[in-house]
């Protein structure tokens, strides 16, 4: 039986190593991060992405063996993530993961970035199925309905931008410095979050899916009306514009719990870090009595030890992936009658 699991992260522009144990205990968490590299360029540039990861997946990985106190040839299985996420920066990881694995003779296991967000939470509690998974992300926006450590069903995603685009955007309007979420964050403490009204989109209660395009739109043309807004006004600004995302965000997966009979729901993802979606999400899920855990922020943030911990419960029921295994750049959903919305991962 499997015990330690090696975990390979590089979709966007973190290379990532970790070592689980059984799935949920953390013996390293590296994570090497690029904002430095593309804060110049106000987003991340592919092609330099991938470059990087090229030069620090190696010492990423020996650093994770390393602070676990473990040798390579102690790794008993390794977790990759294979998509969604940028092909030239998965293919490093990908490529990696794989020569371990035929080097060692130990089975590999291509992950899905977004599940294993949702696993991030098993690092830190035992969680009873099902549960209501909100996955919150720079590239995704989606709501799942966890039946078992490795069963999730998609129940609605946005159909647009990503909540954590629609921050990223709107802090490059505002001249605010990458990454975008963190700092409108920040200077939205400062602000009144009640000055502006930016719309609530999708506020149907049957719908599941999300848009935030139309709130990023709203910002331009008040940016339009009321240009070269001054500090004071920023912050104003930066907790109305906050504050309209993270209400649709709670309210949309509190109505997809209370709908779904769960009495469980789990955020993660890097915009699961905001402080006011944290606090917002606590009292309203509170009031419902229904339990609510979003990982610690290191969780939050991609890492490789949410991979480790997803690709662990994969490996355990003997799911392995085959050496030709392709990188997906996104998850491509399917109506399919009597199932619902199914994913399907396909290569590019
Ligand atoms: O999960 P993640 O680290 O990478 C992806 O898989 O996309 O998420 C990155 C996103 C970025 O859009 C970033 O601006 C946002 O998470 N983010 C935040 C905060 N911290 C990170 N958004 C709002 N508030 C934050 N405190
Ligand atoms: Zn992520």
């Amino acid at each position: 039986m499997i015990s330690l699991v090696l975990g390979v992260e590089t979709s966007c522009d973190e290379t990532a190593a970790a070592i689980i144990k059984e799935g949920k205990h953390v013996l390293s968490n590296i994570v090497a991060s690029q904002i430095d590299l593309h804060k110049e360029y106000g987003g991340v540039v592919p092609e330099l992405a991938s470059r990087n990861h090229i030069e620090k997946i190696i010492p990423v990985i020996d650093e994770a063996l390393n602070t676990a106190n473990v040798e390579l040839s102690d790794v008993e299985g390794i977790a990759v993530t294979n998509g969604p996420g940028l092909i030239g920066s998965l293919l490093v990881g990908l490529s990696t993961a794989k020569a371990i694995s035929f080097g060692l003779g130990i089975p590999f296991i291509g992950v899905d970035h977004l599940e294993a967000h949702i696993s991030a939470v098993h690092l830190e509690r035992d969680v009873s199925f099902p549960f209501l998974g909100l996955i919150v992300s720079g590239g995704h926006t989606s709501l799942y309905l966890v039946n078992g450590y490795t069963d999730f069903k998609l129940l609605g995603r946005t159909r647009d931008d990503a909540a954590g685009e629609a921050f990223d955007k709107a802090a490059k309007l505002l001249g605010l410095s990458y990454p975008g979420g963190v700092e409108i964050d920040r200077v939205a403490k400062k602000g009144n979050r009640q000055s502006i009204k930016f719309p609530r989109p999708f506020k149907s209660p049957q719908s599941f899916d999300f848009s935030f395009s139309g709130i990023k739109t709203s910002l331009v043309y008040y940016l339009r009306k009321y240009p070269n807004p001054q500090a004071d006004q920023i912050a104003d600004i930066c907790a109305s514009y906050q504050e309209a995302i993270v209400e649709t965000l709670v309210d949309k997966s509190l109505n997809a719990a209370k709908l779904n009979n769960l009495k469980t729901t789990v955020i993660s993802g890097g915009v699961a870090c905001n402080s006011r979606l944290r606090e917002l999400a606590t009292e309203k899920f509170n009031q419902e009595g229904i339990s609510l855990y979003i990982p610690s922020l290191e969780y939050c943030t991609d890492n490789a030890a949410m991979i480790g911990a997803l690709g662990y419960f994969k490996l355990k029921r003997d799911e392995k992936s085959e050496l030709n295994l392709n990188p997906y750049s996104t998850t491509r959903p399917r109506y399919i009658r009597g199932k619902g919305l199914v994913l399907e991962n396909k290569p590019v």
